[in-house]
């Protein structure tokens, strides 16, 4: 398999590069990436010289480009992480580049796997395209729940989503799309929450929580989205969608003081802030239909403890690139809008 995986610089990219290098160490992997301020190649520096890896830089919504690196390195799959995925950004400015991205590059991407007879590509979104649950009901996102997105981020990426059911219904363009709920693991850009909290509670800063920290969401460690993705990658079936999740909901006050209590901080840290407009209440994914092809996520409810400590130590463990990232930060919030 020679599989480009377009974003692979940003944190779930890399989690899965990481992955496919070891479980599939004859695979050539093509990380065709922007290097937006998202984009890090510290993450994949511990693998940078193996001569399984290769790194092209391009736009998503470029498709010369995409043509270009895809004949030059004969390209047979196709996985796309990415996007603009940060749901404040979306909210308070740049919505361009959300769009831009997440629904345009979508079908650049669609228009170059025709070109280039791809085999197979997987469209990497989000249980957010599905809009929210009610808090205490038992209900659940299936592949069938309606696509109602109430943030622009999900907005954008339903679009990218959508393009490709219609690439497949008209072209029969061999394409699944997935969609996830909140990942957590090493790697993630410190604007997310799990990341944010642990950047702020290291420093003894005030942990800032949305509204009343009841929104749930439902956790998966990346390495668990990564062997269901490789899973499709060989076993789904195109022009099908599948939700992946680990059925772990959590409220965001579970979350923060978990992290405080791994980090050894008090619960004094929290502060309650204004709730985020639109905020959704509460994602919570039904996965019956990967999870017949036999997937096995290996940080599943009761091993999320184990999954957030290991979390939580791997951005202690790894200072150089923490303090990397932290001296980026406020240069980084300059620039975007
Ligand atoms: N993080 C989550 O909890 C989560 C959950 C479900 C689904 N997803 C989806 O998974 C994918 C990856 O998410 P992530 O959290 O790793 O994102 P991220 O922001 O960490 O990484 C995105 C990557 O895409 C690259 N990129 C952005 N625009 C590009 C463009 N136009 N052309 C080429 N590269 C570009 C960036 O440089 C970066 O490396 C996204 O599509 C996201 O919607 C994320």
């Amino acid at each position: 398999m020679k599989l480009m995986v377009a974003g692979g610089a940003g944190f779930i990219g890399s989690n899965f590069i990481h992955y496919m290098l070891e479980s599939h160490p004859d695979y050539e992997i093509i990380n065709y990436d922007k290097l937006t301020y998202a984009g890090n190649l510290d993450n994949l520096k511990d693998i940078e010289n193996n001569p399984h890896y290769h790194f092209e830089q391009g736009d998503i919504t470029d498709l010369v480009r995409i043509n270009e690196v895809m004949q030059k390195h004969q390209v047979t799959h196709l996985i796309n992480f990415a996007a603009e995925t940060h749901v404040d950004r979306s909210i308070h400015g740049g919505i361009k580049d959300f769009v831009l991205t997440n629904s345009l590059g979508v079908q650049m991407l669609l228009d170059a796997v025709r070109a280039n007879k791809i085999e197979r590509m997987i469209n990497v979104s989000t249980d957010e395209v599905y809009g929210a649950l009610k808090l205490g009901e038992n209900t659940f996102f299936t592949e069938d729940t309606p696509i109602m997105p109430n943030m622009p981020y999900a907005a954008a990426k339903a679009g990218g989503d959508l393009m490709c059911h219609a690439y497949y219904v008209t072209h029969k363009t061999p394409v699944i799309v997935t969609h996830c709920s909140n990942n957590y693991g090493p790697y993630q850009f410190p604007e997310k929450l799990i990341p944010f909290f642990i950047f702020k509670a290291m420093k003894d800063e005030p942990v800032p929580v949305y509204g009343d920290g009841l929104n749930v969401r439902d956790w998966i460690h990346a390495l668990d989205h990564s062997s269901a993705l490789d899973l499709l990658l060989h076993q789904g079936v195109d022009g099908e969608v599948y939700n992946i999740g680990v059925d772990n909901e959590r409220n965001n006050l579970e979350i923060t003081k978990m992290v405080l209590g791994i980090l050894g901080k008090p619960e004094s840290l929290m502060t309650y802030v204004a709730d985020r407009p639109g905020h959704d209440r509460r994602y919570a994914i039904d996965a019956s239909k990967i999870m017949k092809l036999g997937w096995k996520p290996k940080y599943t409810r009761d091993m999320f403890e184990t999954g957030l400590k290991e979390t939580v130590q791997w951005y202690l463990d790894n200072t150089e690139w923490v303090e990397k990232i932290r001296a980026r930060m406020s240069e980084i919030n300059q620039h975007i809008k």
